[in-house]
């Protein structure tokens, strides 16, 4: 008999006390199921005040990590463990060490979007929704090493007039916008806001009329009195937007190569409603951290929650 996965993983979450959390960029059957939907930064902010004895992330390795970090007694899983991220990977915690002995001068600023081991050598950390305002709070004249998102540390240098140093890492899914084709759907449909993540290549923020987190670009969507936009982020978020405001209408920015559906995160979609329920029934695969990393890692995931 098939398994009815709604039914069967609501059964569980109750049984287990359990907590599904979703990241926007999930499929929108575990979008729906979630008990809770946000980007990084609402991620972060809800695991720290959970009191369900499992926490299910759905989304990549790193964000079951934050949570696993600010909950060492609860139990964390993810559906898929190979939900990795091609923007955390290019950030390697060895080659990162190296980099910051060079610049013990500097603050270290690393995006959420980094693995345990890299947030250990972290000062703060930083989502995009909150990076801006927390880089502002510090000194003008602080050296600050920003990693690994270039893209983002570059907008953030152009939009407060830092210098921060930025390592050389990026997003697979962001950096492939096609700038000529979104060109051609602005001509198209001149009426259109184009908007995009801070993850996307300069000449794509460029062009756009709003550039945010995923949160605020959902915002945005909400709150314009327009109704078209194109849209250069993670295509999952429109399953929100639509559902936010279903009369507008939301046009994925596409990727250079047409053959993929790269503006979909490979990762992401790694999650499937069967794998959630198999990961709530036989509580794994299950987020697992060395502890002396664990206790270095929470310092600066706390200094952001405080600044945020
Ligand atoms: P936000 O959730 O902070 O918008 O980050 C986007 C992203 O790429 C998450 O993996
Ligand atoms: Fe990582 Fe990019 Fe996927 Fe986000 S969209 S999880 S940054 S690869």
């Amino acid at each position: 008999m098939q398994t009815n996965y709604t039914e069967a993983i609501n059964t569980l979450r109750k049984e287990k006390n359990a907590v599904i959390m979703a990241h926007y960029y999930q499929i929108p059957e575990i979008q729906d199921i979630a008990d809770f939907v946000g980007d990084s930064l609402a991620l972060a902010q809800q695991a720290e005040k959970t009191v369900a004895d499992v926490i299910v992330l759905c989304g990549v390795h790193f964000m079951g990590e934050t949570a696993k970090i600010l909950n060492p007694t609860r139990k964390v899983l993810i559906p898929d463990e190979n939900a990795g991220c091609s923007l955390a990977d290019s950030c390697p915690a060895d080659e990162f060490g190296e980099f910051v002995k060079q610049h013990p001068d500097h603050t270290v600023i690393t995006y959420v979007n980094t693995t345990a081991a890299v947030k250990a050598l972290a000062d703060i950390t930083v989502t995009s929704t909150n990076a801006k305002k927390i880089i502002e709070q510090l000194p003008e004249n602080e050296k600050i090493i920003f990693a690994p998102d270039k893209n983002l540390g570059d907008y953030i240098n152009s939009t407060t007039g830092r210098k921060m140093l930025l390592w050389n890492g990026a997003c697979h899914v962001h950096e492939q916008f096609s700038l000529e084709k979104l060109l051609k759907l602005k001509a198209q449909y001149p009426d259109a806001k184009v908007i995009a993540h801070p993850e996307c290549k300069k000449p794509v923020l460029l062009v756009a009329d709003f550039v945010g987190s995923t949160q605020a670009l959902l915002n945005f969507t909400s709150q314009s009195s327009n109704n078209l936009f194109l849209v250069a982020t993670e295509s999952g978020i429109l399953h929100q937007m639509q559902k936010t405001n279903p009369h507008k209408k939301y046009i994925p920015v596409p990727p250079d190569d047409s053959t993929c559906v790269c503006n979909e995160c490979n990762f992401m979609r790694l999650n499937t409603l069967e794998k959630l329920y198999n990961c709530l029934k036989n509580e794994t695969p299950e987020i697992i951290i060395d502890e002396q990393i664990r206790t270095k890692a929470v310092k600066p995931i706390l200094r952001m929650l405080e600044m945020s």
